[in-house]
């Protein structure tokens, strides 16, 4: 215990986070899982499981967010995630990062929150209208909490969660006008793919929309998905030149096969015509089953000790909680809350 938190002032501080609302899938890992995996050794990285950011919008149904951490936490693990390295945490446990938020909230206005473009579309596409839930108008503010709670620098996500980080900033910057320096400003790490597809080349990759490939996807799932990706309407014969731009099985064989060479001499036999999509697909598939196989089979032996699995979440939880609770003495102090301090 100590020792982590003697090592947590030596290594800049890295946060990301993850809604538990299902198993996690190709567009987190391309998103984030991958950038964390090669974080974890020169930062100090923190992961939190965002329970209470995914509470709001499944407030009726708290059992789908709080069924799902495990299953968050096996995909950590699956992929390679190392509880020695990185502090997995939840982020219900930490009600200093609830605390955090209230004194954010008070520094941005509802018309910030509105124009939030990321909040906008998931309000458009779960269809509230006029009735937003406050929480999740205001879920980003939580998401700065989070992040500054722990006076984390970087933060690696996909394009989708820059807002997040930009308003972020800008309640920092808030707060320490307002209050005093506290709380650092951070920066995103973007990923090299930071905004996988769906697999209907439709928006990004997601559970709710039935465009995801899970990262615990069985083989014939694999298989069924890579079948029903968008190619090229245009390329209805294999000596049709077909288009790349718009391509989903470009798209994801630029975000899962590392030999770049090959995909761009594919990308040239493609647009030349001959290279017919059942062949391209089958390479995609072949580089998909032979990435997600390892990670399946490791989810499916921690999955036999959850116990195991719910004490390395536990312990991350407490340790992770004594960071916030040091920086909320120092917020606390910053507005003057210490009514009984001697
Ligand atoms: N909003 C993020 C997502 O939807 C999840 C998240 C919660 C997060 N807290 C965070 C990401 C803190 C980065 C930092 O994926």
């Amino acid at each position: 215990m100590q020792h982590y938190l003697s090592r947590a002032s030596e290594k800049p501080i890295v946060l990301t986070g993850d809604r538990p609302t299902g198993p996690l899938h190709l567009g987190h890992y391309v998103g984030s899982l991958r950038s964390r995996l090669s974080l974890q050794e020169n930062y100090q990285q923190f992961v939190l499981i965002a329970d209470l950011q995914a509470l709001t919008d499944n407030a009726e149904n708290p059992g789908k967010v709080t069924g799902n951490v495990l299953e968050v936490a096996l995909d950590y693990l699956a992929v390679g995630i190392d509880p020695a390295q990185t502090t997995i945490c939840i982020q219900s446990q930490m009600p200093e990062l609830a605390e955090l938020s209230m004194y954010l909230l008070n520094l941005v206005t509802v018309a910030q929150l509105e124009r939030n473009p990321t909040v906008k579309d998931e309000i458009r596409q779960r269809g509230f209208r006029r009735n937003i839930p406050a929480g999740f108008l205001t879920y980003p503010v939580s998401q700065a909490a989070d992040i500054t709670a722990f006076k984390a620098r970087y933060v690696p996500v996909g394009e989708d969660q820059l807002p997040m980080i930009e308003q972020t900033n800008e309640l920092v910057r808030k707060f320490n006008r307002s209050y005093g320096d506290v709380l650092p400003e951070v920066e995103a790490i973007l990923s090299r793919v930071s905004r996988l597809p769906g697999v209907d080349g439709k928006t990004k990759m997601s559970k709710s929309l039935g465009n995801a490939i899970p990262l615990c996807a069985e083989p014939d799932e694999i298989h069924r998905a890579v079948e029903r990706m968008y190619t090229d309407s245009g390329h209805l014969r294999v000596s049709d030149p077909g288009k790349v731009e718009g391509n989903v099985v470009f798209m994801y064989l630029d975000a899962f096969e590392e030999n770049t060479a090959l995909v761009d001499e594919l990308k040239a036999h493609y647009r030349r015509g001959g290279l017919g999509d059942g062949t391209l697909k089958q390479m995609l598939e072949v580089r998909l089953q032979e990435m997600l196989a390892p990670i399946r089979e490791r989810r499916h032996q921690l999955a036999h000790d959850p116990g195991q699995v719910m004490d390395i979440l536990r312990e991350g939880s407490e340790v992770a909680r004594q960071v916030a609770a040091r920086t909320l003495a120092e917020v606390r102090h910053a507005l003057g809350l210490e009514y009984f301090c001697r």
